[in-house]
């Protein structure tokens, strides 16, 4: 998935910013950083199949409780604002989709398909390419043994791309149709539109929050663990001690999308890129977590299906493409995740 140097910059400083999903984990964290850096100046657009309680409104100029798969729900949006940005977030993870796969790909498949296609129907009307930011994931990729992944370590974007879950399965599909969208789609008699959807994504690790505990998602183990014992619960593990995985704090997560956001579509080597920043075993992480819970009670349940999906999932992500294209670095490595960013907000959090 490599992109042509020559590839056009794209104009959206102007227009609304729509959110999907902005109810869920990684919607908490965006939409309050885009609200930080674009609030007042530009419409915010927050999205979520449930309403959104107010304390996460008031980051946005306008929220709707509408289904990314209800298509003339998507359309009328584009009516109604002018938007120039999307960043689509909402999705069924990986456990969740694997307990309703027909539901996961009316979601993520169908419903992102409504979204490129409001994309393209936005950028048509204003005359000049929208932004698309998609999370992608490593589920994406797909190990078949444990020998296999642990020979393989550190995998690029284009390696091991036979995922095994219907949520990698679904994102994997995505990111082909945005590259689709950004490489081949031309609105009909636009010439001067070369590129009508900016698509650009990250292949996410499974993601820490000291804010809030995920739900339907395999990686949930490590944040799970993390607030079980700030919160002097006993945690079962569901997986392993030896499973592993690469991690990232939610704020790096965040800072990272919008960093790629900001960059000139020329300097782009690639539609869609790896990010990463610590990989530790599910061991390790109880380790670092009685460092800072003595008391801590985990131990460990693991199940079959959920084994199963993180043997397939890389030990970790080659991201040296993101690197070198627009400069990505994690400031959270393991000891700094917890000593600077999980500890202290975590304890604030629970009063521990
Ligand atoms: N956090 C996701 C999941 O566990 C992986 O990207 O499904």
């Amino acid at each position: 998935m490599t992109e042509p140097k020559s590839s056009p910059s794209t104009s959206s400083e102007t227009g609304a910013i729509l959110v999907t999903g902005a109810g869920g984990e990684m919607g908490h964290a965006l939409l309050a950083a885009l609200a930080a850096r674009f609030g007042g100046r530009r419409e915010i657009i927050a999205m979520d199949v449930r309403e959104l309680p107010k304390e996460r409104a008031v980051h946005a100029t306008d929220a709707y409780a509408c289904d990314v798969a209800d298509s003339a729900a998507i359309d009328d949006l584009g009516v109604k604002h002018d938007i120039s940005e999307i960043w689509h977030l909402a999705a069924l993870l990986s456990t969740r989709g694997e307990k309703n796969p027909e539901l996961a790909l009316k979601v993520n498949v169908m419903g992102s398909a409504n979204l490129l296609k409001l994309a393209a129907d936005c950028a048509a009307r204003r005359g000049s390419s929208v932004k698309f930011m998609f999370p992608s994931t490593i589920a994406v990729y797909g190990v078949p043994t444990l020998a296999l992944k642990r020979a393989a370590g550190s995998v690029t974007e284009d390696e091991c791309l036979e995922p095994i879950t219907m949520y990698g399965v679904n994102k994997h599909a995505v990111e082909e149709m945005g590259r689709y969208y950004a490489r081949h789609y031309r609105l009909l008699a636009a010439d001067r539109l070369d590129c009508a959807v900016d698509f650009r994504s990250i292949r996410f690790p499974g993601i820490i929050s000291a804010d809030t505990v995920p739900t339907g998602g395999t990686s949930d183990y490590g944040p799970e663990m993390l607030h079980a014992a700030a919160q002097g619960k006993p945690y079962a593990c569901f997986v392993r001690p030896d499973a592993r995985i690469p991690f990232m704090t939610m704020p790096d997560a965040v800072r990272s999308l919008i960093e790629l956001s900001e960059v000139a579509r020329a300097q782009l080597s690639r539609i869609v890129y790896n990010a990463s920043a610590f990989a530790p075993s599910a061991e390790e992480i109880a380790a670092k977590v009685r460092e800072f819970f003595p008391k801590a009670e985990i131990t460990y349940a693991p199940t079959l299906e959920r084994q199963r999906i993180i043997d397939s999932w890389p030990e970790n992500c080659d991201d040296s493409a993101a690197r070198r294209d627009w400069g990505w670095k994690p400031k959270h490595d393991f000891d700094r995740a917890f000593a600077e960013y999980i500890i202290p907000k975590i304890k604030a959090r629970y009063g521990c």
